[in-house]
C-alpha cells in the first residue's frame, strides 16, 4: 500500500522510552510527569463517573468547562473569550493543532514550521495537502528570527504553526515576539496555530503570553492547550482550543468527524476542579524548584546549557566534549549510565545534529538526584 507518510516510522519518544525500560535506565525522555495527580481531581473522575456522567457529553465539551476555562483566561491573560462560540474541548492539544491544520489548509497551501519542532506540526499540515515550510530558530537562545519569517512568505502562504512555552527549548514568547507576528501577518490571510501546552509552566518570573492575550493576533489564532499537560494527566488526552466565532465553526466541522466530543467524566471534573485557581497559579513554582534543581545538578556536570524559561525541559550542549552524533551519546547513556534522554535532532525535519540533547525534569526529586549522580560519569562515555 502506498503510505501516505512515507518519512514517518516509530517516533523517537516512543523508541527512547522503550529502550530506557529494557535497559532498567531513568527515562527522562518523554514528555510526562512522574508524579501523580492531585487526589482531588482523581475523587472527582469517580464522583462523575459514579454519578452516571458517561455518555456522550455535547460535541463542543460541557458548558461548565467551557464557561470555567473562559474565566481562567480572563484571569490569566486578560481576555474573555466566549464559552460557545469560540471555546471547544478537544481530545488532547494533538487533536486541537491537527483540526486547526485541517480547517484552514488547503491543497498546495504553504505552513510555516520554525524548528526545532514539535513532530505532529507536519503531519497535520502535509495530510492536509499543504507543504510545510521550516524556518530555523536563533542556534543560540531558540528566539524567533523575525526577518526569516518574513523573507519566506509567498503567496502561498496560509498558516504559522507557533509554540511558546516551547518544546524542546523552553524559550518564552515575549511581548515583542507577539508585535513581530501580528505586524507580519496584518493585512494578509494567514492563521496562526498555537501550542500553547505549557502555558502554566514557566520560571524566574517569566509570564506566558498567550497569543490570544494579544487584539489583534487572537482574531487569526488558533489557541490549543492541555488540560493533561498542565494536571500531571498525561494519559486523559484532554484539551481545548480557543479561536473566533467563524474559526471555531470550520475547527468544529472537522473535529466532530475525528472524534466528535470528549470523555465526559474528566470535563465534570475538570470544570469542578478549576474552580479554585491556586491550582493552576502554584504550577510555576511547583516546577521552578524542580527546574533549580535539575540544573543545579546539570551545572556539577560537563554539560553546557541555559537554563529553560519554560516547559519542563532541559536542553544541554555536549559539542566541547566530544564529537559523537547527538543519537548515538543519547543511546550509549541510555545503555551505560542508565539514563534517557532525546536528541534535539529528532526535532529538525532535515535531522541537524547539532550535538543537542534535551532531558524532562517533570520527575519525583528523588529519581532527579539520581540521574544527575548517574551523569556525573559522563566523561566514561566520552572518553
Ligand atoms: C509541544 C507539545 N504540543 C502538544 C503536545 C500534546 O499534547 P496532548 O497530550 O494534550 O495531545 C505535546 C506533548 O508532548 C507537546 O510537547
Amino acid at each position: 500500500m502506498e503510505s501516505k507518510l512515507p518519512h514517518i516510522g516509530t517516533t523517537i519518544f516512543t523508541v527512547m522510552s522503550k529502550l530506557a525500560s529494557d535497559e532498567g535506565a531513568i527515562n527522562l525522555s518523554q514528555g510526562f510527569p512522574g508524579f501523580g495527580a492531585d487526589p482531588n481531581l482523581l475523587e472527582l473522575v469517580g464522583k462523575y463517573t459514579m454519578k452516571g456522567f458517561n455518555q456522550y457529553p455535547p460535541m463542543a465539551g460541557i458548558l461548565g468547562l467551557r464557561q470555567i476555562l473562559a474565566e481562567k483566561t480572563q484571569l490569566t491573560q486578560g481576555y474573555l473569550p466566549d464559552p460557545e462560540r469560540e471555546v471547544t474541548i478537544v481530545s488532547g492539544a494533538t487533536e486541537a493543532l491537527f483540526a486547526a491544520a485541517s480547517a484552514v489548509v488547503r491543497r498546495g497551501d504553504e505552513v510555516f514550521v520554525l524548528e526545532p519542532a514539535y513532530d505532529s506540526y507536519e503531519p497535520a499540515i502535509t495530510l492536509n495537502g499543504g507543504k510545510p515550510v521550516y524556518v530555523p530558530l536563533e542556534e543560540k537562545d531558540f528566539s524567533v528570527n523575525w526577518q526569516s519569517v518574513r523573507d519566506a512568505i509567498t503567496e502561498k502562504t496560509r498558516a504559522i504553526f507557533v509554540n511558546s512555552p516551547h518544546n524542546p527549548s523552553g524559550y518564552v514568547w515575549t511581548k515583542s515576539d507577539l508585535d513581530e507576528l501580528a505586524d507580519l501577518i496584518r493585512g494578509r490571510e494567514i492563521f496562526v496555530i498555537s501550542d500553547e501546552v505549557y502555558e502554566h509552566i514557566t520560571f524566574d518570573g517569566k509570564k506566558h503570553l498567550s497569543l490570544g492575550s494579544h487584539k489583534e493576533l487572537r482574531e487569526k489564532t488558533f489557541v490549543c492547550g492541555s488540560f493533561g499537560k498542565t494536571f500531571h494527566v498525561t494519559g486523559w488526552k484532554i484539551g481545548y482550543c480557543i479561536a473566533p466565532p467563524e474559526m471555531t465553526t470550520e475547527f468544529r466541522k472537522i473535529h466532530q468527524y475525528l472524534t466528535f466530543t470528549t470523555v465526559t467524566p474528566m470535563q465534570y471534573a475538570l470544570a469542578e476542579y478549576l474552580e479554585k485557581p491556586e491550582r493552576y497559579l502554584s504550577i510555576p513554582d511547583f516546577y521552578q524548584k524542580k527546574r533549580d534543581l535539575f540544573i543545579s545538578g546539570l551545572s556539577q556536570t560537563d554539560f553546557q546549557f541555559r537554563p529553560s524559561s519554560g516547559s519542563f525541559f532541559q536542553l544541554v550542549n555536549f559539542g566541547h566534549l566530544s564529537k559523537m552524533a547527538d543519537r548515538e551519546l543519547a543511546e550509549r547513556m541510555t545503555k551505560e549510565l542508565k539514563v534517557a534522554c532525546i536528541p534535539v535532532s529528532v526535532f529538525y525535519s532535515d535531522k541537524k545534529d547539532n550535538q543537542v540533547l534535551r532531558f524532562c525534569f517533570a520527575k519525583e526529586e528523588a529519581e532527579l538526584l539520581e540521574a544527575l549522580d548517574r551523569l556525573r560519569d559522563l566523561n566514561r562515555i566520552l572518553a
